[in-house]
């Protein structure tokens, strides 16, 4: 990916050659039923500061399930117990997660990988099944197509090698579940203090508010994509 221009934009409203772009919270909740993926979000990742300048924090927890079943990060290793029953609740067992995503490699996003040994496992730019590491484009900015309606993209910024997960046709439109690419909604005057490259990163928030219609972000609540066509 090329090093962009830096950007100027202020925090509610981004304007660019198609218009406005705005965000809001997403109506319907964790829940996105449709054919041939639902969307589920198992468990809503947050960051909270602390009066001792210490952060609480833990990563969204996203599950798509149509023709693959798909689980999008999977919290920190304290979440071990929750996301076995989550997935129970969804009558599944691990044995039955046919791919995980690690969107980037921070604690609290892959502190579970371990629980999916027969899962084709793609965390960051690396994709494995088992000891066989496949070959791939990710890291030359190409994404990696699962099937007609779900695709691995790379969205770098945020860490050296973040990817997301791009689902095309759900009943909101093109949801992406996008790791730490966006915190939350209403990231814009902190989300660069996390960054290993801001410039980069603002590059892929670009390119995704160009194609997502729903966001989940890593540390809060998906959210709605407003493109506003013209001035
Ligand atoms: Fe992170």
């Amino acid at each position: 990916m090329s090093s962009p221009p830096p950007l100027e934009m202020d925090s509610t409203e981004k304007r660019n050659s198609c218009g406005a772009i705005r965000t809001e919270p997403l109506a319907t909740g964790p829940e996105i039923a449709g054919q041939p993926y639902s969307v589920s979000i198992l468990k809503e990742g947050y960051c909270l500061a602390q009066p001792d300048g210490s952060t609480r924090a833990d990563g969204t927890i996203s599950l798509l399930q149509g023709p693959k079943t798909i689980l999008v990060d999977t919290g920190g290793p304290w979440d071990r117990d929750f996301l076995l029953g989550r997935l129970r609740e969804k009558g599944l067992e691990p044995d039955d997660i046919s791919i995980v995503v690690g969107t980037h490699g921070h604690s609290d996003h892959v502190g579970n990988l371990g629980l999916f040994p027969g899962a084709m496992l793609v965390v960051g730019c690396d994709v494995s099944q088992g000891d066989r590491y496949l070959p791939n484009q990710l890291a030359e900015g190409r994404p990696y197509p699962i099937d007609d309606n779900v695709s691995i993209i790379p969205t770098p910024g945020h860490t050296g090698r973040d990817v997301s997960v791009l689902v095309k046709g759900t009943p909101v439109g093109t949801v992406l579940v996008a790791g730490d690419l966006f915190e939350h909604c209403a990231d814009e005057d902190t989300w660069r203090e996390l960054s290993e490259n801001p410039v980069v990163q603002e590059v892929s928030r670009q390119e995704a508010l160009q194609i997502a219609d729903v966001i989940i972000p890593g540390h809060g609540a998906p959210f709605r994509v407003c493109r506003d066509l013209g001035d």
